[in-house]
């Protein structure tokens, strides 16, 4: 795959993360995720191909619509920076393509470890040297799983496949989600709790 010029965008430059892909494995197993999944996610790569951008763009729709969400863009003067807002969007884009698309391997496993970082005083702002707070709180991460996974039923609902297919690329794409998202919380925790 050819990786995209999206600026801060670095997969597959990043250092190592702590995670290793036999613990992933067994995260893996613990929801359920298989081959037949892993193929699910590919389908579903296929049907969103030219749609990444829009299902980003619902979710940030979400984000900018509540305070508790959108605080974590603003800028030194409280108002969102834009600036900032349209330099992360490409990145979440592609993060939803690199969902559907990369292995889960130990490079995969990495820049999700990168990604996490930039979500805490780790990284945050430092991609794009931006003054915005310096951390997006665990718990909203967390809780912004569900219009996450929820918006995709939506789509797929609105590709008018049978239910059974809806049901299975969407299984896939919750597991994904949850795996990521578990993996991001990994920079949260205190040492050794993870
Ligand atoms: C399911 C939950 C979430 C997903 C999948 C997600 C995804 C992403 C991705 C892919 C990036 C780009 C990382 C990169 O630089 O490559 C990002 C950055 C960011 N996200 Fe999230 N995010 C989630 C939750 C949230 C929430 C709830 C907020 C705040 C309301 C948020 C705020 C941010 C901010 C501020 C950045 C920029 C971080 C930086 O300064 O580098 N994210 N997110």
């Amino acid at each position: 795959m050819l990786a995209p010029s999206i600026p801060g965008y670095d997969y597959g430059k990043v250092q190592r993360s702590p995670v290793t892909v036999d613990e992933f494995k067994r995260l893996q197993s613990v929801v359920g995720f298989t081959d037949d999944d892993r193929q699910a996610l590919s389908d579903a790569g296929e049907l969103f191909a030219d749609e990444a951008e829009a299902l980003v763009d619902g979710w940030r729709k979400i984000i900018g619509s509540q305070e508790p969400l959108s605080e974590w863009f603003f800028g030194p003067d409280r108002k969102p920076d834009d600036e900032y807002k349209a330099a992360v969007k490409p990145r979440f884009v592609q993060w939803v393509v690199d969902t559907f698309t990369r292995p889960f391997d130990q490079t995969w496993l990495d820049y999700q470890e990168e990604i996490a970082l930039r979500h805490t005083p780790a990284k945050k702002n430092k991609t794009d040297g931006v003054q915005a707070p310096p951390l997006v709180p665990l718990r909203y991460v967390l809780a912004f799983a569900v219009p996450v996974i929820a918006d995709m039923r939506e789509h797929l609902v609105r590709k008018n496949l049978p239910v059974d297919e809806i049901e299975r690329l969407h299984a896939a794409w919750t597991k994904a989600v949850i795996l990521t998202l578990t993996l991001w919380s990994r920079p949260y925790t205190k040492q050794d709790l993870w």
